[in-house]
């Protein structure tokens, strides 16, 4: 996968044959501005092609408000861009169950206990009742919620939400799987397990993901390709040369993941330290 050079024409698929051939995501020169309340504008993604094949684990990485929570919106239809296109398959993208999204938020429905909340994702799938049950109770097991099916989410801890909010989004069985730093509230055993989980879901069932992460360890333990995105733009798409199943504790002391892992680092450092809207911007480091 690379980014598309300016100007490559991109063919939107019109008929079955050609959409399954299609790469799952296609990002082309696309931009999205949002406007302030001052009047001014804040560019959230300026002129961004990106081409994600099928089953590929995708992470995306950069500073606080580089535009990566924007890419996943567009990406799942719920906002459009202002100007370029994206498709999924070859068609515009609709917000419906063939995507999972984990927003960063966990926007859980308060008032529905954990089982509920994963049935309810369920809704519009062609599921019998008992089938909808049974099938959020195997996600609940998965994420280590069992104990809690009967909870709501006013009771849960921030990690145990975000447990439900994931186990939500695979219950779908979805293609594609956005997630937008779904293990940051988490400590860091959790994360680490959970990081586990999903490659094994992953492995598994090979939705497309597009993941966002602050992790750079993250970033390369999961991915196949890590895209480095700073002021709405897209600096570097990175292949992962790590070998699959990947040991996690195997993996970090791999001279390739070293290697990257120091590159991404300074890469970010640099853009966080020069950038006039960071809180560290301007600063020395290493005095
Ligand atoms: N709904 C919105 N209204 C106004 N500005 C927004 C909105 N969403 C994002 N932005 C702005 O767009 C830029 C990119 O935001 P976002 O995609 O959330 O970045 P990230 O997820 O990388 O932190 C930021 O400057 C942010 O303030
Ligand atoms: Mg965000």
């Amino acid at each position: 996968m690379t980014p598309l050079a300016a100007g490559t024409p991109i063919e939107h698929a019109g008929t079955a044959n050609t959409a399954a051939r299609a790469p799952q995501l296609v990002f082309d020169h696309v931009n999205k501005a949002f406007g302030r309340s001052d009047g001014s504008s804040a560019l959230a993604l300026a002129d961004v092609s990106l081409s994600i094949d099928d089953h590929k684990f995708v992470a995306v990485i950069g500073p606080s408000g580089c535009g990566k929570t924007t890419l996943l919106r567009i990406a799942n239809g719920l906002i459009a861009p202002d100007s370029g296109t994206v498709s999924v398959k070859g068609r515009p993208p609709v917000p419906g169950p063939d995507t999972g999204f984990v927003f960063q938020g966990f926007r859980l429905i308060p008032w529905a206990t954990v089982l509920g909340n994963v049935e309810f994702a369920l809704e519009t799938l062609d599921l019998s009742a008992s089938e909808r049950r049974d099938r959020a109770n195997t996600y609940l097991e998965l994420v280590g919620l069992t104990r809690w099916a009967t909870s709501y989410p006013g009771q849960l801890s921030g990690g145990m939400k975000q447990r439900v909010a994931l186990a939500r989004a695979l219950a779908g069985e979805p293609q594609m799987l956005l997630m937008d730093e779904p293990f940051a509230s988490l400590d860091a055993q959790t994360r680490e397990l959970m990081q586990i989980e999903l490659l094994h879901i992953w492995n598994r069932r090979k939705p497309t993901v597009l993941f966002v992460t602050h992790s750079v360890d993250e970033a390369l333990l999961l991915a196949d390709t890590v895209v480095l995105m700073s002021t709405g733009r897209i600096l570097e798409v990175i292949d992962v040369p790590l070998a699959r199943p990947r040991q996690l504790d195997a993996a970090r002391s791999d001279q390739d993941f070293i290697t990257l892992r120091n590159h991404l680092w300074n890469r970010i450092r640099d853009l966080v330290l020069t950038d006039p809207a960071s809180a560290f911007f301007g600063r020395e480091l290493n005095q």
